[in-house]
C-alpha cells in the first residue's frame, strides 16, 4: 500500500487502497463489520506485535534493566503516537486502560465542594455519567442534567440554560454514542470557560473517528478508548490533560509512577511525575501498549488520518441516505452533525431483536439503551456494498415481521 497522509477526499474510487486496508483486517471478512463503536477490528500487524511481545516475555522473562528500559521506551513511543493523533505534547498524554478510567481520573481530580455544579447530559455513556453520579453522592455536587446530544436539541442553547458561576465542569462526549451527534466542542469549551468551568470530554467515539486536535477543540481533558476507532486491543486508552490544567486536576491514585524518582521524603512531601504521566500510577500491559502503537502508526503512516476521517464521514452519510428512505425506518441521527455513527429504529421490532436478527444474517451492528435505538458504525475499512447489504437485510427483516 502506498504511504500517504494526504487530505484527498475519500471515495469509493480508491478500491486498491480499500482492498489493501481490508487485507490487514481479517475480522472484516467474517461478517459485515459495522460496530467499530464497540470494538474495532484488530489489524494483523497489531496482533503480530502483541504476540511477538508476549513471546519475548515468555522466553526472556519480564525482569531486568533491559526489560524496564524497553517498557519505558515502548510507552514513550505509544504516547508520542497518541500525541500525534491528539495534536498535543506527549507530556500531556497519560496511557490508560479505557475511556472510563480517563473520565474518572479527570473528574475525581477536581477539588469538589458541596454546592459546586456539574453539567452533563442524559445521552452520556455510563463511563462519563456514573462518575458524575458519584460526585453528587460523595461531595454533594449538584448535577445539571441536559438533553444535549438528542437530535433537535441545540447543544449551545441547552448549555447556556444551565451554565452559571457555580459550574465547575462540563462533562460531554465529543461524539454522542447513541445518536451519533458530533458536538461543537470548541464552542462548548468557550462557553464553559466563560464561567470558569473545565471541559472534561468523553472521546470514546471521537478518538479516531473525527479530527481530535485537543488544542483546537479547547478541551481541558479528553479521554479515549484504544479498542474502538483506534483499532487497538482491549485494555488500552489515553487521557489528554492540558498542561496548564494540572494545577486543577490533581492525583487521586498514587503509586510508584506517580512521583518523580527520588523526589519524595519520608514525611509525605513529593514532586509529581512530569505532566499527565503522573496519572499512569502503576503498570500497563506492554504487549497491549505495543499493539496500540502499531495500530496508530499504521493508520497515521499508511491509511492517513485525514483520509480515514473523510472516509468514515462519507460512509456515515452514505449509510444515513441508504437507511432513511426504507419502509418503517426512523432516523435518530442529525444528518447535519454526524460522522461515523448512524442511529435508527425499525417499526415492529425492538432494537435488541433487530441487532440479533441482523447478526444471524451476517451483519454486526448494535443497539443503545437511551435513546433506545439501533446504531451502525462506519469504519474507514467498510464499503458502500456492505452498507447496501445492511439496507437489504433490514428490508428482509421488515418483510418477515
Ligand atoms: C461515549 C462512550 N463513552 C465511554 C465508553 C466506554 O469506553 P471504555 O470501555 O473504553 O471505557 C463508550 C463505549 O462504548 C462510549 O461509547
Amino acid at each position: 500500500m502506498a504511504t500517504e497522509t494526504t487530505t484527498r477526499p475519500a471515495t469509493a474510487a480508491d478500491p486498491d487502497k480499500i482492498a489493501a486496508i481490508r487485507a490487514e483486517l481479517p475480522a472484516v471478512h467474517e461478517r459485515v463489520y459495522l460496530n467499530t463503536g464497540t470494538n474495532g477490528p484488530l489489524p494483523r500487524r497489531a496482533h503480530d506485535a502483541l504476540t511477538d511481545y508476549c513471546l519475548i516475555e515468555l522466553t526472556e522473562g519480564r525482569i531486568g534493566p533491559a526489560v524496564f528500559a524497553r517498557s519505558a521506551e515502548l510507552k514513550a513511543a505509544t504516547r508520542a503516537s497518541l500525541a500525534r493523533l491528539l495534536g498535543c505534547d506527549p507530556r500531556e498524554v497519560a496511557l490508560t486502560h479505557n475511556t472510563t478510567e480517563g473520565m474518572n481520573i479527570a473528574l475525581m481530580g477536581l477539588d469538589w465542594q458541596p454546592g459546586d455544579e456539574v453539567v452533563t447530559a442524559t445521552t452520556e455513556h455510563p463511563g462519563g455519567l456514573y462518575p458524575v453520579y458519584l460526585l453528587r453522592q460523595r461531595h454533594g455536587v449538584k448535577i445539571r442534567m441536559t438533553d444535549i446530544g438528542l437530535p433537535g436539541v441545540d447543544p449551545l442553547a441547552e448549555l447556556r440554560k444551565v451554565l452559571n458561576p457555580k459550574t465547575k465542569a462540563v462533562v460531554l462526549s465529543h461524539v454522542c454514542w447513541s445518536t451519533g451527534m458530533v458536538l461543537p466542542m470548541r464552542a462548548i469549551a468557550d462557553l464553559a470557560h466563560s464561567v470558569g468551568a473545565l471541559v472534561i470530554c468523553d472521546a470514546a467515539q471521537a478518538g479516531g473517528m473525527v479530527p481530535s486536535n485537543c488544542y483546537d477543540l479547547g478541551v481541558d481533558a479528553y479521554a479515549c478508548s484504544g479498542q474502538k476507532w483506534l483499532l487497538g486491543p482491549d485494555g488500552t486508552g489515553a487521557l489528554f490533560i492540558r498542561q496548564d490544567r494540572l494545577g486543577e486536576i490533581g492525583q487521586t491514585f498514587m503509586g510508584y509512577l506517580s512521583i518523580r524518582p527520588g523526589m519524595s521524603d519520608h514525611q509525605g512531601h513529593f514532586v509529581p511525575t512530569e505532566g499527565a504521566q503522573r496519572f499512569e500510577v502503576v503498570s500497563q500491559y506492554p504487549p497491549a501498549v505495543k499493539a496500540l502503537g502499531t495500530s496508530l502508526d499504521w493508520i497515521a503512516d499508511e491509511v492517513g488520518w485525514d483520509w480515514a476521517y473523510a472516509r468514515i464521514a462519507a460512509l456515515g452519510r452514505y449509510c444515513y441516505d441508504a437507511l432513511a428512505p426504507l419502509d418503517g425506518v426512523t432516523m435518530h441521527t442529525p444528518r447535519d452533525a454526524m460522522a461515523g455513527l448512524v442511529s435508527f429504529t425499525l417499526d415492529g421490532i425492538t432494537p435488541p431483536d433487530l441487532t440479533a436478527r441482523l447478526y444471524e444474517r451476517g451483519v454486526i451492528i448494535r443497539y443503545t439503551p437511551y435513546p433506545h435505538v439501533n446504531r451502525v458504525a462506519t469504519g474507514f475499512y467498510n464499503t458502500e456494498a456492505e452498507i447496501d447489504r445492511l439496507a437489504e437485510q433490514i428490508q428482509e427483516v421488515r418483510a418477515s415481521l
